[in-house]
């Protein structure tokens, strides 16, 4: 047959367009598009379905050593199976350096951890946490050229947060090699010292997570990270955006004309600071950073979205096990929010959050949906031949059943955390299949593709959203 595959009878979706077609595929890569394609060796019927393009998801955290006693819930099969079922194709997990650890030896550990484990595909942005004289004047500059062409940093947390002055030297490195720096914008002295005042209060409990970092926090750190790379006139993402103060910042240095990519999650969509009150630990459940805020500021990022303030919606997926001393319950003895590690899993719902409460219910188009979740992800970190319905890509396809209801819940799922913050939220629109380079991943709600068929893709040099 002239083809392997051929989708057929379905409605594609890209960035730009929708319409019905039937998608062939030969050698894992779309060979055509048109009308009435039945020379394959297997037709996939796909009536009443939409055919879009896997999910990229390019912020999601795996297997990364979160402190002392604290193990992530989720390792490179576990994350990798749940984003396929979630309708993903390709996640960019971080590497995280260690304080004086050369970045090449953060990256043997995590590509050992991801080696014949993945179902999805997958790239590694880089954290630095030690930006030496000689990862800033070697290490990096190699890094990137190798592929290696994003890189994130941090304005808060104990081991992690830079100075301003290191934060400079980071996005000097990156315009002069190409690499686009991911900011974690929030105010760590500022979050310090109402951690403290806060527990010699004894507010301790989950909820008061919310309120050792409020969005004066967020807000501030957001501007300072955008005059940072004024100065240096280099392009910047700032991720997990919750509010909007700081999606206005992005807003008002995007219409100065500086190059300031900005990403939302679902948590900011759908939670509040309110989830974190609860009996006992159960706030703990949804503490992460940023933090939930409240129905204004989940109005304010479905703005930045439909305005194209954001043009990258991610999971932050970063699971902990709840029902653990390994996890959200925390080493004993630890009793303060201070200890309860930060994060909350994702990867599987985001698809499904955003083209309910989106697509469903008339926020964005689904053409956007498909920008926001696939598309732009590519395009943003230099990810060449995937992210959309086109000849010569990659054949990375999620089924989606637009009618499909569903009710989340922790049993459904994937993930190797034992909870979903997102329970009992009621979804229509779900993916049926996934599909990676031509070969289904996830059918009829079963894993069919193999663990290790998700392989490493380097990137090239980042570029701009159309
Ligand atoms: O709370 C969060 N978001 N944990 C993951 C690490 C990060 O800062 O993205
Ligand atoms: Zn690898
Ligand atoms: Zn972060
Ligand atoms: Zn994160």
């Amino acid at each position: 047959a002239a083809f392997d595959t051929v989708i057929r009878n379905g409605t594609v979706a890209t960035a730009s367009d929708t319409f019905k077609a039937d998608v062939a595929i030969r050698q894992g890569r779309i060979a055509a598009i048109g009308e009435a394609i039945t020379d394959a060796d297997e037709i996939v019927d796909a009536s009443g379905l939409l055919v879009l393009p896997g999910g990229i998801d390019s912020h999601v955290h795996i297997s990364q050593p979160s402190g002392p006693g604290i193990v992530m819930a989720d390792d490179f099969e576990s994350a990798t199976r749940a984003a396929a079922f979630g309708g993903n194709t390709f996640v960019m997990p971080y590497c995280l350096q260690e304080k004086g650890q050369p970045l090449r030896a953060a990256l043997k550990d995590y590509h050992a951890l991801a080696e014949q484990a993945c179902y999805v595909d997958h790239s590694f942005h880089l954290i630095i946490a030690d930006p030496s004289d000689s990862v800033l004047g070697q290490e990096l500059p190699a890094l990137v050229a190798d592929g290696y062409s994003s890189l994130k940093i941090f304005m808060t947390y104990q081991d992690l947060a830079l100075s301003d002055y290191e934060i400079l030297g980071v996005l000097q490195v990156a315009r002069e090699t190409g690499a686009l720096v991911q900011i974690h914008a929030e105010n760590y002295d500022a979050i310090r010292f109402l951690t403290d005042r806060l527990e010699r209060a004894g507010k301790i409990a989950p909820y008061y997570h919310g309120k050792s970092r409020p969005i004066a926090v967020e807000r501030e750190a957001t501007h300072r990270a955008i005059s940072l790379a004024e100065l240096i006139d280099v392009p910047i993402v700032i991720v997990h955006v919750s509010n909007r103060e700081a999606m206005e910042e992005i807003r008002r240095a995007q219409t100065r004309g500086l190059k300031i990519h900005g990403e939302t999650c679902p948590q900011y969509l759908v939670l509040t600071e309110e989830d974190m009150q609860g009996l006992n630990m159960e706030g703990a459940k949804y503490v992460c950073s940023p933090p939930p805020r409240d129905k204004a500021s989940q109005e304010a990022c479905w703005e930045g979205l439909q305005q194209g303030v954001f043009s990258l919606f991610s999971s932050d997926h970063c699971p902990f096990r709840y029902d653990d001393e390994a996890g959200k319950l925390t080493p004993k003895g630890r009793t303060s929010f201070r200890w309860v590690p930060n994060g909350i899993p994702g990867v599987e719902t985001r698809l499904p959050i955003l083209f309910s409460e989106g697509v469903g219910k008339g926020r964005i188009s689904l053409n956007q949906f498909v920008a926001f979740t696939a598309t732009n992800h590519a395009k943003t970190y230099g990810l060449k031949g995937k992210g959309s319905i086109a000849i010569g890509y990659d054949a990375d396809i999620a089924l989606w059943d637009p009618n499909k209801t569903a009710k989340i819940s922790q049993s459904g799922l994937h993930h190797g955390s034992d909870y979903t913050p997102y329970e009992g939220i009621e979804i229509t629109g779900w993916p049926v299949a996934t599909m990676l380079r031509g070969k289904f991943v996830v059918r009829d709600g079963q894993l069919v593709g193999a663990k290790g068929s998700g392989r490493y893709v380097t990137r090239g040099k980042p570029g701009a959203v159309a």
